[in-house]
């Protein structure tokens, strides 16, 4: 079964950011209290400033790092993921954040996405990788290329669904790999002409906010083609009324 195939199934599961209600997010500890809790994983993926894709919500390493306690960095701010070399953000903690101070020690290593690939591939288990938006830091055809490698690299084509808010990142994942899924991500409003938008970007899926859903949009995108996923829905009645708007899946940070 790849991806796509996936969608075939009514009321997908996805875990955001991993299981990130009980594991710090975008961790490998996050991935595997995911399995057997969810239809997919998602993850985000951004660049070290040395160019190594690893897997991190935030553009700075704050709030889900110790990198503010570390004395070597403490001229680094605003810590941005992409101002340290892989080297340097393997140095930092991605776990004690998450737990306070409970007495125990809860560190967490980096997860790099060619770690989390070999993970994946090895449970064979779908993968939404989110692409963050670096335009402003790196060149798109070199973001781009950097993570089809690694992918690649590793033939897990089937597994695996890319999407962005950077619509660029699509376009040029669908001329670089033709069979790689693509979904489009908005925030806080649908494009203009949207299913022609959709058609243009090659996409196969559409991610929302749950802000923007309405039955009407859901059915024309499906009538269309196109997977429909919302995000991020914590809550059971949302989620059962979602379902029964059509929608295929949803993002959610509580799994069962
Ligand atoms: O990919 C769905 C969702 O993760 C998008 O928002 O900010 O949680 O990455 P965010
Ligand atoms: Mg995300």
């Amino acid at each position: 079964m790849n991806f796509l195939e996936l969608f075939n199934k009514h009321g997908l599961i996805a875990a955001h950011r991993g299981a990130r209600a009980i594991c710090p997010e975008n961790t490998m500890s996050a991935l595997k209290s995911s399995i057997g809790h969810c239809d997919f994983i998602e993850i985000d993926v951004q660049l070290s400033r040395d160019g190594v894709a690893i897997i991190m919500h935030d553009e700075t390493l704050e709030r889900t790092t110790n990198v503010a306690k570390i004395d070597a960095y403490k001229n680094r701010i605003p810590y941005r993921v992409c101002d340290f070399t892989f080297k340097e953000l393997s140095s930092l903690d991605y776990g004690s954040w998450f737990y306070k101070d409970d007495g125990y020690t809860h560190s967490e290593p980096l997860l790099s996405l060619h770690d989390a690939l070999h993970f994946i591939k090895k449970h064979q288990l779908f993968l939404n990788i989110e692409i963050k938006d670096m335009h402003k830091y790196f060149d798109d055809e070199y973001v781009v290329s950097t993570i089809l490698k690694e992918i690649d690299d590793l033939q897990i084509q089937n597994l695996i669904l890319l999407s962005s808010f950077r619509h660029e990142y699509l376009s040029l994942c669908k001329k670089k790999m033709l069979n790689i899924p693509t979904a489009v991500l908005v925030k806080n409003r649908h494009p203009s002409s949207l299913i022609e938008y959709l058609n243009t970007l090659q996409a196969d899926a559409y991610h929302l906010n749950d802000e923007l859903v309405d039955k009407a949009t859901v059915a024309k995108l499906q009538e269309a083609g196109f997977f429909v996923n919302v995000y991020t829905v914590n809550d059971l009645i949302r989620r059962e009324q979602l379902f029964n708007m059509g929608v295929n899946g949803v993002f959610s940070d509580f799994l069962e």
